[in-house]
């Protein structure tokens, strides 16, 4: 090992002191109704209209999601036990966007969320209680899903680079689903990211060209007019990405040319929401 290496110990302590410091931040900010309020109109909306907002942004993103987890379960139907396959979303938040996580269930498709954030996890272990358990009353097979298995309080990066540890097979993700998520990172932990999550879509992990990578963000190219200020504590919460650089990322990731389908606008407050699905081309 090189003198500047760095030993596996430190970057241990690195991961952890992270984790912490980011589970302080986000569980501060998921604490607050108001908590995604674009920082633009912070102060100028009431906490019934951030919600209804936020709720409105999250069933469209949901529905979204949905029409993705149709087509995977007509596309990998071909005697794939139920569960096998995953749906894997990057940050749960206060649950707006947690509709389709029932659906997923119906289709056969493993959710799992992924949130640094212990308060978030708490939103999500008892909505998912709950769906299980109504899931169950209406006689939908949920096999051996349980809140646990659906929920890892993890840091992103950490959990996709050491995906054992953390009970995940990024093998098994047909697909990615990133709502509001990625202005949520630095341009460079975007980038690593984002180079992870396009091995979803190599030709090695990928063959038949069905996995599905959906990102759902205000993206600079459509909201031009926008200033990207810090909005502190989370410096980087008003960073938006553009489209050519996630596209970027995500093919050096994957190592083939790959295709941005179903391209969606949805307004909220004074932003254009776009969702698009990445696929193998
Ligand atoms: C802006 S919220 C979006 C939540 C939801 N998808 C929505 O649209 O309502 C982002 C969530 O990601 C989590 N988060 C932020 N950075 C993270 C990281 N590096 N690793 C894991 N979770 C992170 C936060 O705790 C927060 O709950």
């Amino acid at each position: 090992m090189s003198s500047g290496a760095i030993r596996p110990n430190e970057l241990w302590d690195e991961f952890k002191a992270r984790r912490t410091k980011l589970r302080e931040l986000w569980d501060t900010r998921n604490s607050r109704i108001d908590a995604y309020i674009p920082a633009e109109v912070r102060g100028t909306v009431s906490e019934k209209e951030a919600i209804e907002g936020n709720l409105a942004l999250g069933r469209q993103a949901s529905d979204y999601v949905e029409e993705a987890c149709s087509f995977a379960r007509y596309f990998f139907q071909k005697g794939i036990p139920r569960f096998q396959k995953k749906v894997l979303g990057l940050g749960y938040g206060r649950g707006y966007d947690r509709f389709w996580t029932e659906y997923a269930i119906r289709c056969g498709l493993e959710p799992i969320w992924i949130d640094v954030s212990e308060l978030s996890c708490s939103f999500a272990q008892s909505e998912f209680n709950q769906l299980l358990r109504k899931a169950r009353k209406n006689k939908v097979d949920t096999g051996y899903l349980t809140p646990a298995t659906m929920i890892r309080e993890a840091e992103v990066e950490e959990a996709l680079m050491f995906p054992e540890n953390f009970a995940l097979n990024l093998a098994d993700v047909r697909i990615w689903y990133l709502c509001r998520f990625l202005n949520c990172l630095s341009q460079e932990e975007s980038k690593k990211i984002l180079e992870i999550i396009g091995r979803s879509l190599s030709a090695e992990r990928d063959p038949e060209k069905g996995n599905i990578v959906i990102v759902v963000n205000a993206f600079k190219d459509f909201n031009p007019q926008i200033d990207e200020h810090p909005d502190p504590p989370i410096v980087h919460t008003t960073h938006m990405p553009r489209y050519h650089s996630v596209y970027a990322h995500l093919r050096r990731g994957s190592g083939r040319n790959l295709v941005a389908r179903h391209i969606v606008h949805f307004r909220y407050f004074n932003k254009l929401v776009t969702a698009m699905m990445f696929m193998a081309k």
